[in-house]
């Protein structure tokens, strides 16, 4: 597999919203390219930075996915607390670029198991809370929803925070054992889990990520930690004209305000 023909060097996110994904936009976006699934699963949404990425694949790659949004848009302790201007600006962002391919189910997990079969889901998307207790409850109840063949993702496995309890790394070193998986070798990092056991023959995508060999491995490695730092170098870039279109705003109505107050007081002095 060629990293330089994959379609994420030509990807850049459509909608900006802060999240802690941005280092993995690149893989998720290959990932829907390369998987082609018919039903994503999120759970744990909050402003959407992976879920767009998700629709944006689905969009460009013409993949027949619809992708699902489970959230409360309460936030948690961990991710902070959560005001109804994230779920209305999610919503509209949803509304305006991917209302045709994504749905959303505004409710805790566990309520919104039973609206999908069993063996329905080809990727799910474990990004909810972040105790080693509340991932194993979220993979155990939605394992059996997953099909075969399918991938879920745990976001932050190589997160180490013991003030905030957070337990996804330990699930995912006990988990990963005997099962075939891949991980993104970043600062929060990713893993990547395969059910089943037999990959797809003419998957060269999933073949170089669950098998491949040493060297492919460390170029993958290289190619998204490169699509990083150019997302990163993108998004401070778009910052810093945006903070410079704020002063200009800024200025002109400074500018406006002195010339109003110059006239009012000639004004008085007039009459
Ligand atoms: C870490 S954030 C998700 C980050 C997101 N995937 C991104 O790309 O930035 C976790 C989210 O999970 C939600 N959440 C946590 N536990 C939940 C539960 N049991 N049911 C529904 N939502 C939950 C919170 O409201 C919060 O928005």
């Amino acid at each position: 597999m060629k990293c330089l023909q994959l379609p994420s060097i030509h990807f850049y996110p459509l909608i900006h919203v802060h999240s802690t994904w941005l280092e993995n936009y690149a893989f998720g976006y290959d990932l829907i390219h390369f998987l082609r699934p018919k039903t994503v699963v999120e759970l744990g949404v909050f402003w959407g930075g992976s879920f767009f990425v998700f629709c944006q694949a689905v969009k460009a790659s013409g993949s027949p996915t619809i992708c699902h949004a489970v959230d409360t848009w309460e936030g948690d302790s961990q991710a902070g607390k959560l005001d109804e201007s994230t779920f209305l600006e999610f919503q509209k962002n949803r509304e305006t670029h991917f209302a045709d391919i994504s749905q959303v189910k505004r409710m805790r997990f566990e309520q919104a198991l039973d609206s999908f079969p069993d063996e329905s889901i080809d990727l799910l998307h474990i990004d909810g809370f972040h105790t080693y207790e509340a991932v194993k409850h979220d993979y155990e109840t939605w394992l059996p929803k997953v099909a075969k063949g399918g991938i879920i993702l745990f976001h932050d496995v190589k997160v180490v925070n013991e003030e905030q309890n957070f337990g996804v790394k330990r699930f995912w070193e006990e988990l990963k054992k005997d099962k075939l998986h891949f991980e993104m070798n970043n600062q929060f990092g990713l893993g990547v889990l395969y059910k089943g056991t037999a990959l797809p023959p003419e998957n060269e995508f999933l073949r170089t990520i669950f098998q491949g060999t040493p060297e492919e491995l460390e170029e993958i490695d290289q190619y998204y930690l490169f699509m990083k730092e150019r997302l990163i170098s993108r998004a401070y870039i778009q910052m810093y004209y945006r903070s410079e279109e704020k002063v200009k705003q800024l200025e002109a109505r400074l500018l406006d305000l002195e010339t109003k107050i110059r006239n009012k007081e000639w004004n008085k002095k007039a009459s």
